[in-house]
C-alpha cells in the first residue's frame, strides 16, 4: 500500500514538474505557429498552437490520443474562447489502438423549461435575436460530460490533462492581432448580453501582445480537476450558472446540468472505393450528410472530370443540394425523431435523386424537395485531429455555435454558453444563423439534441487509420470534409493542398453557390452560364485539421491557413 502511495507521489511529482516546463519562464505564454508537420510517432492539429501544444506535452508524458485530445479541447476553452469551451457541446469520433471504433456524442441539450414555440411570439414571429443571443439561446453544456466520458480510454489522470488548461487560465496567454480584433468586436455584446462583466471585457481596446488572464476560468477548472464532472454539473458551478441564467431570464437550471449525459453512439460507417469512412451518426447530420454525397459521386468517376473544372463543381454541387434538402426534412435528435438513415442512403434511393441530374444545367431548386421516403412518421465551431504511435486517431468537434456562442459568460465562472438552440428549427421554414432551415424532425423538444453539422470523420485503409479530418463552418462542414476527401481520394492530392485550396458550398436553400477567395474564375464563370445563382465570395470557408498517414507510415499533420490554427507533433 505504501509502495503504491510512494509511485503515485512520485507520478504526480513527475507530472507537475512538466506542466511547469510548458512554461518554462513563468512568464505569460507566447508561441510561434507550425502550419505541417511530417511526425513519426504523434501529432495533434487544432485552432490553437497553445492547444496543440498542450495535446503534444500530454502525448510526450505517456498519454495517448484520447488523452491528448481532452487535453487539447480543455486548453482550447481557455486560448480559443470563440469556439473552444466548457459551455458548449461537441462530438468525437475514434478508432481505438484495440481495432474498437467509437462516437461519443456530447451534444448541448434543450432544458427541461424549453418548449417548441418558446422563440415565436403572439403574432407567430419567431425572434432569432433570442434564439442567437443571450441567456435564452443556451442549450444544456455537454463538453465537461463528454471530457470525462473519452476519458474511460485515457491512460493519465484526469486530474493531469486539465493541469495546462489551467495555468494557461491562471498566468494567462499573450493574444495575436487578430485575436485583439475579435475581443474588440466583442465589447457592444459583452455589455449588452452580460449580468456581470468578464474578464474579456475592457475599457480601452485590446491589442496584439496583451496578456489575457482569466481567473474566474481557472478556478472553475480547479473545481473541476478537484471533484471531477460534479465540478462543474453539481456545486459551486451549477449554482453559478442557474444564478446567471436567472439573472438574465434563461432557461437552465440546476437539475437540467445534474440530469445532463454524453451518450456513446454508433458511428455512422460506409465504404467508399475499398476505404470505410467512419462519421457522427445523429444528432449530427455531418455523416449521414457525407454518406449521401459520396455515394451519389462514387459511379461517376469524378477523377476524370479534374479538380474544380465546371463539370466536377457541377456535379459536387448537386449532389450537396440533394443531400441538405433532405437534411431539412428527415434529420433530427434520433432519440426523439425516427430519422430514416437506411432508407436515404440506400443505393437505390440515391440513384432515384440522381435521376433529375443534367450536366449542362442546375435542376431547379423546387424539383429537389426533399425525397420521397417511405418512413413511420411518429460559423464558429472548433475540429482538432490527434493521431498517437500506439494505433489510436481521434477527431473530435467542438462547438459554441457561434464565434463566443451566446456572448453570455456565466459570472464568477469565467466561462461562455453557447447559443446552440438557434440550431433546432424554432419555427418550420424560419433559417437558423446558417440559412437552415428544418421542422419537424429538428423542433425543440426538453432534453432534445439540436440537430448539427459537426463531422468529425476517419477515414480507414485496411482497417488502418488513413485520415483523421474535420472543420467548424455550421452548414459547410460536411461540404467541407466531402472536398477534403474528394480532394485526397479522388484527385490525389497531398493534406496540405486538400484543406488548403479554395472551396465552394450549395446547401439547397438558400439557391446559391458559395465559394471562397480563389476560387477557379473560369469555372465560375461557367457554372453562371449555366444558370447557377452564384452568392457572394467569402473571405475563408472553415478551419480544417487533418492528419494524412502516408505510405511510409509516417503521419502528415497539416493546419488550416486561414487561422492561427496550429500543428504539435514529435
Ligand atoms: N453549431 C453548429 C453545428 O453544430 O452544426
Amino acid at each position: 500500500m505504501r509502495l503504491l502511495a510512494g509511485m503515485l507521489l512520485f507520478f504526480t511529482l513527475c507530472l507537475s514538474v512538466q506542466a511547469q516546463v510548458f512554461n518554462g519562464t513563468n512568464q505569460p505564454f507566447k508561441y510561434t505557429v507550425t502550419k505541417k508537420m511530417v511526425t513519426d510517432k504523434g501529432a495533434v492539429v487544432s485552432a490553437h498552437p497553445l492547444a496543440s501544444e498542450a495535446g503534444l506535452l500530454i502525448l510526450k508524458k505517456g498519454g495517448n490520443a484520447i488523452d491528448a485530445a481532452i487535453a487539447t479541447q480543455l486548453a482550447l476553452a481557455v486560448v480559443y474562447p470563440n469556439a473552444g469551451n466548457i459551455g458548449g457541446g461537441g462530438f468525437m469520433v475514434a478508432h481505438l489502438a484495440s481495432g474498437e471504433r467509437v462516437s461519443l456524442d456530447y451534444r448541448e441539450m434543450a432544458p427541461s423549461l424549453a418548449h417548441r414555440d418558446m422563440y415565436i411570439d403572439s403574432n407567430g414571429v419567431a425572434s432569432t435575436e433570442k434564439s442567437q443571443n443571450g441567456h435564452l439561446a443556451s442549450g444544456v453544456p455537454g463538453t465537461v460530460a463528454g471530457l470525462f466520458a473519452s476519458h474511460r480510454y485515457a491512460k493519465l489522470p484526469f486530474a493531469k490533462l486539465i493541469e495546462p488548461a489551467i495555468e494557461l487560465a491562471e498566468k494567462g496567454f499573450v493574444i495575436t492581432e487578430s485575436e485583439a480584433r475579435s475581443l474588440n468586436y466583442l465589447q457592444n455584446d459583452l455589455k449588452k448580453y452580460n449580468t456581470l462583466l468578464p474578464a474579456f471585457y475592457r475599457t480601452i481596446p485590446w491589442k496584439a501582445g496583451d496578456t489575457l488572464i482569466q481567473s474566474d476560468l481557472a478556478a472553475t477548472l480547479k473545481r473541476i480537476q478537484r471533484s471531477g464532472k460534479a465540478g462543474f454539473y453539481g456545486g459551486e458551478t451549477a449554482k453559478l450558472i442557474e444564478a446567471e441564467m436567472k439573472r438574465g431570464n434563461g432557461l437552465i437550471r440546476e437539475k437540467d446540468l445534474a440530469a445532463y449525459e454524453a451518450k456513446w453512439r454508433t458511428p455512422h460507417e460506409f465504404d467508399y472505393k475499398g476505404y470505410r469512412v467512419v462519421s457522427m451518426p445523429m444528432p449530427s447530420s455531418g455523416g449521414l450528410l457525407l454518406h449521401q454525397m459520396m455515394k451519389m459521386v462514387e459511379t461517376r468517376n469524378l477523377r476524370a472530370m479534374g479538380f474544380q473544372t465546371p463539370s466536377s463543381v457541377q456535379l459536387m454541387t448537386e449532389v450537396m443540394r440533394r443531400a441538405y434538402a433532405d437534411r431539412s426534412k428527415f434529420m433530427g435528435d434520433a432519440d426523439f425523431y425516427p430519422v430514416p438513415v437506411s432508407k436515404l442512403t440506400d443505393p437505390e434511393y440515391l440513384k432515384m435523386r440522381m435521376r433529375s441530374y443534367r450536366t449542362d444545367a442546375p435542376t431547379p431548386s423546387s424539383q429537389l424537395e426533399p425525397g420521397n421516403v417511405n418512413y413511420h412518421e411518429s460559423e464558429e465551431t472548433t475540429h482538432l485531429s490527434v493521431m498517437d504511435s500506439e494505433g489510436n486517431a481521434v477527431a473530435v468537434t467542438t462547438t459554441l455555435n457561434g464565434s463566443y456562442g451566446s456572448k453570455t459568460v456565466v459570472g464568477g465562472a469565467g466561462f461562455f454558453l453557447n447559443n446552440e438552440m438557434d440550431d433546432f428549427s424554432i419555427k418550420p421554414g424560419v433559417p437558423n444563423m446558417f440559412g437552415a432551415i428544418g421542422g419537424e424532425a429538428n423542433a425543440i423538444h426538453p432534453g432534445k439534441r439540436m440537430l448539427s453539422s459537426m463531422t468529425p470523420t476517419l477515414v480507414l485503409k485496411n482497417n488502418k487509420p488513413y485520415i483523421v479530418v474535420g472543420t467548424p463552418g455550421g452548414t459547410t462542414i460536411p461540404t467541407q470534409v466531402f472536398q477534403a476527401l474528394m480532394n485526397i481520394l479522388e484527385f490525389g492530392m497531398d493534406a496540405d493542398d486538400a484543406i488548403n485550396k479554395p472551396k465552394f458550398h450549395h446547401q439547397w436553400l438558400p439557391d446559391e453557390l458559395v465559394t471562397e477567395k480563389g476560387f477557379n474564375a473560369a469555372t465560375l464563370e461557367a457554372l453562371r452560364a449555366m444558370g447557377y445563382p452564384v452568392g457572394k465570395e467569402r473571405g475563408g470557408i472553415g478551419r480544417t485539421e487533418i492528419i494524412l498517414v502516408r505510405p511510409d507510415g509516417k503521419k502528415e499533420a497539416v493546419a488550416d491557413r486561414r487561422g492561427d490554427d496550429g500543428v504539435a507533433g514529435y
